[in-house]
């Protein structure tokens, strides 16, 4: 039985590869996609979600959500996604529809629907789910698992001591880590191995479909960012971490902790505290993902462009 999952992303580059890799996986059945301000406004992550499941072909509700953290205001990342959040292939105008209901009401439908406990999978701020948690409480027994990609044990990317999808919601973080409701955090410390080269991009391009084309195409772009400013040898794919965890977990490796998220601390607002010893009784409901076979994962996504790219899903 495939597991069924909602995605809520803030697409942005990587979003985008996450939702292609989730789309093709037969391991997984992708319910619905709601979006999150983050990489840009909600306005342009709402259009690029659209554009990239009508690209696919995917027919499947797409609704937006808040356009601004719970208490704060909004940070975008232009230099990182460019001013439309996916720039750098030209892709068709989105013909899929905005959904008429919220991010929040789709979600709760959904999960109220599923015969299973749905899973989701949040690649952005957390602000939906915080929201959906805290007006549907009820409806946790039907969520199986949260696999997000977000926060670290160790150090930030937007600030020495954040990672930016915990820092532009840091509220809302702290929510989700303390509802109750098991966790899978792909934070930077797996993210940061989880590279795609310039080799890697060629072989999707090689290929010569739609979607690997369009795919190489996202990279390029992501590509001239991290190499001006990382020296990982790579890009870190990172939101597609969190939906190849629920592929193929035999090639990560995690540990189980607590997890809290700062909110005060001038330095240190946005941090995953993250307590591998459960200090004070605290339930370790979070796993870890700290470690991967990066030559399997890129095999896993360059599997996916072939599958798209084979039952010509592209539209
Ligand atoms: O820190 C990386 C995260 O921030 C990724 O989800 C990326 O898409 C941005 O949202
Ligand atoms: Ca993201």
């Amino acid at each position: 039985m495939p597991i069924p999952i909602i995605m809520d992303c803030d697409p942005g580059h990587d979003d985008a590869i996450a939702l292609v890799l989730a789309y093709a996986a037969p391991e997984l059945e992708l319910l619905a996609v709601t979006t999150s301000a983050g990489n840009q406004t909600i306005d342009k992550t709402t259009r690029n979600a659209r554009t990239i499941l009508s690209f696919l072909g995917a027919d499947i509700p797409v609704a937006r959500g808040a356009s601004r953290p719970l208490f704060r205001e909004l940070i975008i990342a232009p230099q990182v996604h460019g001013e439309s959040g996916l720039d750098g292939p030209t892709l068709p105008d989105p013909t899929l529809p905005e959904s008429t209901l919220s991010a929040v009401e789709l979600t709760a439908k959904t999960i109220k629907e599923s015969p299973q406990p749905v899973t989701l999978v949040p690649t952005g701020a957390l602000t939906n789910v915080a929201a959906l948690l805290l007006s549907h409480p009820e409806l946790k027994a039907n969520i199986g698992r949260i696999s997000l990609m977000g926060g670290a044990a160790v150090g930030g990317n937007w600030t020495p001591a954040a990672e930016f999808n915990i820092l532009v919601d840091p509220e809302a973080a702290h929510i989700v880590f303390n509802a109750g409701i098991p966790v899978t955090m792909c934070g930077l410390d797996v993210t940061h191995k989880a590279l795609v080269t310039r080799a890697d991009t060629e072989r999707f391009r090689a290929h010569g479909g739609r979607v690997s084309t369009m795919v190489a195409e996202l990279m390029d772009f992501f590509v001239r960012f991290h190499e001006e400013n990382f020296e990982l040898g790579g890009s870190p794919l990172h939101d597609p971490c969190a939906v190849a965890w629920l592929i193929a977990p035999e090639i990560f490796s995690s540990r189980r902790a607590h997890v809290d998220v700062e909110c005060r601390g001038a330095l240190t607002v946005g941090a995953t505290v993250v307590d591998f010893e459960g200090r004070n009784g605290a339930v370790k409901n979070v796993d870890v993902v700290l470690d991967l076979d990066r030559n399997r994962f890129i095999d896993l996504l360059d599997d996916a462009l072939l599958r798209l790219d084979s039952q010509g899903g592209a539209s």
